[in-house]
């Protein structure tokens, strides 16, 4: 594998910063970090605030917003552009700090840690989904799950195995030799979803995930978030613009001007699995279904 930009590209937007993660483990102790205390309030944010300064103006991104977040909730959350979004989400993620206010995950307080810690525990607990994939080009679909084990020192045969696991997990058992750009937008995100999983987070943050999808691969992502949220405990994350895909979360939050304007279980939650059964199968997967002969 290469070791260029483009790696170092993704595994920053993979929110792998490992290399701090000696020093984090002293300045913290490695107990507090692998064996976070019981609770089942994965995120607690108390009354937090970012305030972000440019030059001479300040923008309040989040004025004072509070929200507790269980384990193995499956959450949308719905807003206006600028409202707060991305930037809540930077900090449940550990990517950024609050200006002022509590952020509490798994218990664990990282309003007050240093970057260095903030980038350990990102790394353990959280996996991020993009709008644009985020995959590094020219490398192949196992390659790219990866990544995170790369950089978190995993030996290759355990880092194959877990790849492939992760792969298998999204449906893409039979693409892991294949480029970003011989894959389908839809099969590139569940590669980039792969790579979320791969280091088993207890968290998945997606920031607008099928923004760039057409409806049925939509629906396939949102398929996985349903199973992995219950089959696996995991707290998924989503921001989306979209109403249709806002239904098969189980709890719809709206933000706006930094602060939450409602935050509603979702009335009459959609099955992506029931959804999929009602709509055409996409071209990519025609080729393996619909052999030719049969034509
Ligand atoms: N790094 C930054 N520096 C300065 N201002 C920022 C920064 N990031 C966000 N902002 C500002 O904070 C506010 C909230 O931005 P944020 O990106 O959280 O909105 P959003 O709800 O995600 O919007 P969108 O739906 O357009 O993605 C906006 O006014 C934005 O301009
Ligand atoms: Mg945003």
């Amino acid at each position: 594998m290469e070791f260029g930009l483009e790696l170092a590209a993704a595994v920053a937007a993979a929110g792998s910063e490992v290399w701090s993660t000696t020093m984090a483990k002293t300045q913290l102790g490695p107990s507090t970090i692998e064996a976070p205390p019981r609770t089942d309030n994965v995120i607690q944010i108390e009354r937090v605030s970012k305030v972000y300064q440019t030059g001479d103006i300040q923008v309040h991104a989040l004025r004072g917003l509070s929200l507790t977040i269980r384990r193995g909730e499956f959450v949308a959350v719905m807003g206006p552009s600028g409202s707060g979004k991305s930037t809540l989400m930077n900090i449940v993620g550990c990517l950024d700090r609050p200006t002022k206010g509590r952020y509490l995950l798994e218990g664990v307080d990282i309003s007050t840690m240093s970057k260095a810690q903030l980038a350990d525990i990102r790394n353990k607990r959280v996996g991020f989904v993009f709008q644009s994939f985020n995959l590094v080009p020219r490398t192949s679909a196992i390659e790219n799950v990866e990544l995170p084990l790369l950089y978190a020192g995993v030996p290759a045969g355990e880092r194959h195995k877990r790849a492939r696991g992760a792969l298998e997990e999204v449906g893409l058992a039979d693409r892991e030799r294949n480029m970003p750009n011989q894959l389908s937008g839809g099969q590139q995100q569940r590669v980039a979803l792969a790579r979320a999983l791969v280091n088993n987070p207890s968290i998945i943050l997606a920031d607008e995930p099928t923004g760039a999808l057409d409806t049925r691969t939509s629906v396939e992502v949102m398929e996985i978030f349903q199973r992995l949220s219950r089959e696996h405990g995991l707290t998924i994350i989503i921001v989306t613009h979209e109403p249709d895909i806002a239904a098969y979360a189980e709890r719809m939050i709206h933000v706006r001007d930094g602060r939450i304007d409602s935050d509603e279980p979702v009335r009459e939650r959609k099955e992506a699995a029931e959804v999929l059964l009602t709509l055409p199968s996409s071209s990519a997967d025609k080729d393996d279904d619909e052999p030719l002969g049969n034509l």
